[in-house]
């Protein structure tokens, strides 16, 4: 754990009362922040040196095996309690992250939950599919990613002609509301005595970086984002970046339009390889690196990518010797047992 001076943090003017509308805003008592952070001394050494690693263990988050779509879901899933839902529904692929997270939450407020997940049920059940099953889930198998929102609207609607109350949560939770649990997790770091240079991580339906992007702007922090893409070229995942930050406006108080603004959205999609959970070269030589090195496990679908991405950057000279380099894992190792 890194111990630093103590951080005040600054307010931005331009956007004041964010930070005190942001912390009333319920969230379900899932684990005890913070995630742990640490250096990456073996693996720093052996890119040549070059800037100080850190890394943030959203990996090591103890609640439904972790990842970043606890800290969404816990907002979200808090925000149906409060409307009386009695089932979470949500969607994914089979492998899905976020989904296992909901079907923990779920299990743990006593909440039915239904999936909708496309590709074929796995036989026998593997990684994520396995757990969503443990936690007593029901899954109902679409061929393709576009017939899921259909699908679980259609399931929605039944439900509550059966007169119960689904809540729908969109994938990977990535609302403006889900994305507010990444601004927490930037105070979060903050207040660790942590202020990086750069953040690299995994980006996909973009709740993530969102956070990120808007709570370094939030906090005052100058520390830059770089999301490395998991599936989606560039100016689309920035796209989806920008549209969830400025669906945070009237939830934190401010013009989400000019907080969309604030901070420069900086997105690299050239480590996708041959596209999205499929392991490239380069995918492969950081998960392993990684491992060996330090003893952290990366999942070949997002964080192997955001490591290659990494490790592109270190090699190339991106990152200056003086600079702290924190790549903030964001878990997803029950894919590794898929
Ligand atoms: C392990 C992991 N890392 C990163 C991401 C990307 O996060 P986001 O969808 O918020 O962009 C996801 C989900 O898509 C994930 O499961």
């Amino acid at each position: 754990m890194e111990s630093g001076p103590e951080y005040t943090i600054p307010r931005m003017t331009a956007f004041a009362g964010a930070l005190d509308r942001l912390a009333a805003i319920p969230s379900l008592d899932l684990w005890a922040p913070p995630s742990p952070i640490h250096g990456l001394p073996r693996l720093g050494a052996a890119l040549g040196g070059g800037p100080r690693l850190l890394v943030k263990r959203d990996d090591a988050i103890p609640f439904g095996f972790g990842g970043n779509k606890v800290r969404k879901v816990a907002i979200v899933a808090a925000a149906a309690v409060a409307e009386g839902a009695d089932t979470l529904l949500s969607v994914g692929g089979v492998q899905s992250n976020s989904a296992r997270v909901v079907a923990a939450v779920a299990a743990q407020a006593g909440l039915r939950c239904v999936l909708v997940a496309n590709g074929r049920r796995p036989d026998p059940l593997t990684g994520n599919a396995l757990l969503v099953s443990l936690l007593g889930a029901e899954v109902h198998y679409v061929e393709t990613r576009e017939e899921r929102a259909p699908a679980m609207a259609r399931i929605a609607e039944a439900l509550r002609r059966e007169g119960r109350h689904p809540y729908e949560i969109p994938l990977g939770a990535s609302t403006p509301l889900g994305a507010l649990g990444f601004v927490r997790a930037v105070g979060e770091m903050a207040a660790q005595g942590v202020v990086p240079d750069v953040i690299v991580h995994a980006t996909s339906s973009g709740g993530t970086q969102a956070g990120l992007v808007a709570g370094c702007a939030l906090h005052g922090l100058p520390t830059r984002v770089l999301g490395i893409s998991a599936d989606d070229p560039a100016p689309s995942v920035r796209g989806a970046v920008a549209r969830i930050i400025a669906g945070m406006g009237p939830l934190l108080g401010v013009d989400g339009e000019a907080l969309a603004l604030a901070r420069p959205i900086d997105v690299d999609a050239a480590h996708v390889g041959g596209g999205y959970g499929v392991p490239s070269p380069a995918s492969l030589e950081a998960a392993d690196l990684f491992a060996r090195l330090e003893a952290l496990f990366a999942d070949h679908t997002y964080t192997a990518k955001a490591l290659a991405g990494l490790v592109h950057h270190i090699r190339c000279g991106a990152f200056t010797a003086g600079q702290t380099v924190l790549f903030w894992h964001t878990g997803g190792q029950a894919g590794l047992f898929a």
